[in-house]
């Protein structure tokens, strides 16, 4: 695998002799790789003739300071699975070479009402800083197809709107969500949680289920409280609990037959906090 540290240099190789026409996939990630990050190496590995991986723990993505400080930093293990997995090319820039100017947003990106609700809500400036590192990553890698997690829901509308606002045709791939055995979706910031957290951890994934198991019996006001209520119990503290409409994301009120849905959770335990959906049908 190469590793380049600077733009200028990946920027070289993937314009070198040889490579020309050769199709691109990119796989965006903050490290820590995880079975999660592995699958979208490997489904690029099947499009492309070439997949690059980018590990950039973004500062302008993180709207809490303790929440950057504390997200974990593994690159050597990092290096050694994307080794181990095949990946072509490993792009590792630091801070100073993505941001030589500072960190700061240079535009505003008119990323909708999708920037308003959920994610957007409890984590302000949250999805600006995600277009802006997405966009300045896209301008260098130039790939052909773009590989990203359904487990980060609202991120692949945002990125989705980002791709139209900057004109290209970079396909994006949303890849589903891998999942420890308990049903817990794997995450870096998994590694953050005590033994006894991660024991209930999976409470989580088996409210989604109960979401989806109860469309058409109960209304989803009632489901919803129960799942807040279990998750407190057990010491979480649930920010959201909802339903949307899976395209648009707009929130709904209630079950909606026939309309596709997914059900988005976001809770902290501790000071993790952990977000996970299921698409309801
Ligand atoms: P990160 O959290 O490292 O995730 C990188 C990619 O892996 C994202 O597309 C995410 O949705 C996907 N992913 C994470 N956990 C997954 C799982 N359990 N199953 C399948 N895919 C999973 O998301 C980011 O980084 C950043 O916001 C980034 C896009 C890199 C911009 O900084």
């Amino acid at each position: 695998m190469l590793i380049f540290k600077s733009i200028g240099q990946i920027q070289s190789y993937l314009k070198s002799a040889g490579l020309e026409g050769t199709k691109i996939g990119f796989v965006p990630t903050m490290g820590a790789l995880h079975e999660g990050h592995i699958s979208l190496i490997k489904a690029a590995q099947k499009e492309n003739k070439i997949t690059v991986c980018s590990i950039f723990v973004n500062p302008t993505q993180f709207n809490n300071p303790s929440d950057l400080e504390k997200y974990p930093r593994t690159t050597e293990k990092d290096i050694e699975l994307l080794h181990d997995n095949c990946c072509d090319v490993l792009f590792l820039p630091d801070v100073e070479e993505m941001y030589p100017d500072g960190q700061i947003l240079e535009k505003q990106y008119d990323l909708g009402f999708v920037e308003t609700i959920l994610e957007g809500a409890s984590r302000p400036g949250h999805f600006q800083g995600v277009a802006q590192v997405v966009e300045k990553l896209l301008d260098i890698i130039k790939p052909d197809n773009l590989y990203m997690g359904q487990k980060d829901y609202q991120q692949i509308a945002i990125v989705r709107r980002l791709l139209k606002l900057m004109n290209t045709n970079i396909q994006l791939k949303t890849i589903a969500t891998t999942r420890e055995p308990d049903g817990l979706a794997m995450s870096s910031r998994n590694k953050r949680l005590t033994e006894p957290q991660r024991n209930i951890a999976g409470l989580i994934y088996q409210c989604l289920v109960s979401i989806q198991t109860k469309e058409g019996l109960q209304h989803f006001s009632i489901v919803k409280k129960e799942c807040e209520d279990i998750l407190a119990k057990k010491g979480f503290k649930p920010d959201y609990v909802a339903l949307a409409d899976a395209e648009t994301l707009e929130p709904l009120e209630d079950y909606v037959k026939d309309r596709n849905t997914v059900a988005l959770i976001a809770a902290f335990i501790g000071d993790v906090r952990l977000i996970d959906n299921l698409l309801l049908n």
